[in-house]
């Protein structure tokens, strides 16, 4: 029997389409094999979002082809953004791989693994859902929902329209069909996915055309689903239905992520994200009066091409406005083939560094504060495991979406009351409640 090892950067797309491609290579007879150097097939599924993760990626491939060169009878395969962006260079600078795919083209792995074909190979076109392969889910209690691939933004910074392709939405009724299909397997949360996951449906035909807001409720009504989370939404597509089935919908979780991106409207508008400062603080003032205790997290980039010192303030005071329960900052990166990386005006590396310890200060502080809220309240706390800084204790998550790590006895995939006692920026403590018979 053959055996693969995989390794996975990036979002939590790529991690769905790694279980998949788990799910088609051991459906071929491969199993997994625990070290690379022990694998007969050594595959990546690669992110190309920032600058570092190609940087990180080099090393991985740097043992890959040391790998291959002791034993040329092993095959290299790249999978995903990364691997999309390079298709023209890929065999060039990276003579040892044998196999190349884009994301729309995970299905074509099986295709290369059964043929006799010797030469290096490379698909890229944009077809096919990854949601279509079998799966081999790495959370027995928690499920991805692929619901769209690609996206129609052309925001200038963003190398991902060009890796994942035109947005299509796959239909309500095959994505129930799955959301049923992993309740019967025991998943109790699902986490449906898409590049702009609010825009989902729009692209159906006439007769299969559904809201994001009505996906929802059909997820909601699935049995056995308890919890229901989607990333990434935009908020040029965040409506006020959606936003209200957070407030109506049983199973859909009280947290919001809402990438701002910058706080001045003129950056914004540079960004081409289609929608301005007022526009996002009134659907976040809509969260906030529809969902009063709902978590809103964000993403936030730091040294745009052209963003002055008074800009950064404007998304300094965003934050302080919004008070954010978390926020992932990213140093800007100029990205192949994107608009922003040939504009004039790049930020100094020492401004970026400068803004961005000041929003990090910021956004600690706020989320240590915002955290508070928990201490002393019981939460809904679906356990996930041993907690992993200390095993004697458990770990699981609140609806919110914050990681809590607390003394009891419930089962991974249990649902269970914990009374919180401390909260950070990140994470909660505290103390199962136990029911008394
Ligand atoms: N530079 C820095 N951050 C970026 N992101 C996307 N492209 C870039 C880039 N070129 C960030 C955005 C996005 C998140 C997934 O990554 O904030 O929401
Ligand atoms: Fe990376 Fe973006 Fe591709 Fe996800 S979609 S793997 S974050 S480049």
């Amino acid at each position: 029997m053959s055996s693969y090892h995989l390794t996975t950067f990036g979002c939590q797309m790529n991690e769905h389409d790694s279980e998949r491609m788990k799910g088609m290579l051991e459906a071929l007879g491969y199993r997994e094999s625990p070290q690379r150097d022990g694998a007969d097939l050594i595959l990546f599924n690669t992110c190309s979002i920032r600058e570092k993760a190609d940087t990180r990626l080099a090393g991985h491939l740097g043992e890959a082809s040391r790998l291959k060169s002791e034993d040329p009878t092993r095959v290299v395969g790249v999978g995903g953004c990364w691997s999309q962006s390079m298709k023209e260079r890929v065999f060039q600078e990276f003579p040892f791989v044998d196999v190349a795919f884009g994301p729309g083209q995970v299905h074509k792995l099986a295709e290369f693994l059964t043929s006799d074909s010797i030469g290096a190979q490379g698909y890229f076109e944009f077809e096919g859902f990854t949601g279509h392969l079998p799966a081999r889910r790495e959370r027995r209690f928690q499920g991805w929902v692929q619901i769209s691939v690609g996206c129609n933004c052309v925001c200038s910074y963003c190398i991902v329209p060009s890796t994942r392709g035109r947005e299509v939405s796959r239909p309500a009724a095959e994505l129930v069909a799955e959301v049923e299909r992993q309740a019967a397997e025991g998943v109790r949360e699902v986490t449906l996915l898409g590049q702009n996951v609010n825009s989902w449906g729009r692209d159906l035909r006439t007769g299969e055309k559904a809201t994001f807001a009505e996906l929802l409720g059909m997820v909601d009504a699935v049995e056995g689903i308890e919890r229901v989370r989607y990333t990434s939404p935009h908020p040029k597509d965040m409506r006020e239905d959606v936003i209200r089935a957070h407030a109506e919908l049983a199973s859909l979780c009280e947290h919001i992520h809402l990438p701002l991106q910058a706080g001045s409207s003129r950056v914004l508008k540079a960004m081409k994200r289609t929608y301005d400062r007022e526009r996002y603080l009134d659907r976040v003032a809509m969260i906030r009066e529809m969902v009063p205790d709902c978590a809103i997290s964000t993403d936030i980039i730091v040294g745009f091409p052209g963003e002055t010192d008074a800009e950064f303030e404007e998304t300094m005071e965003v934050v302080e406005q919004v008070r954010y329960d978390s926020a992932f900052t990213f140093n800007y990166s100029p990205r192949r083939g994107t608009a922003a990386a040939g504009l004039d005006g790049q930020v100094p590396h020492e401004a970026k560094r400068e803004r961005m310890g000041r929003l990090v200060d910021a956004v600690q502080r706020i989320s240590t504060e915002r955290a508070q809220r928990f201490v002393g309240r019981s939460m809904d706390v679906l356990v996930e495991g041993p907690s992993r800084t200390d095993p004697s204790r458990l770990r699981g998550r609140i609806r919110h979406n914050k990681t809590v790590n607390f003394t009891g006895l419930a089962r991974p995939g249990e649902i269970v009351d914990v009374e919180i006692a401390a909260a950070t920026s990140t994470t909660l403590a505290g103390e199962e409640q136990l029911r008394v018979a």
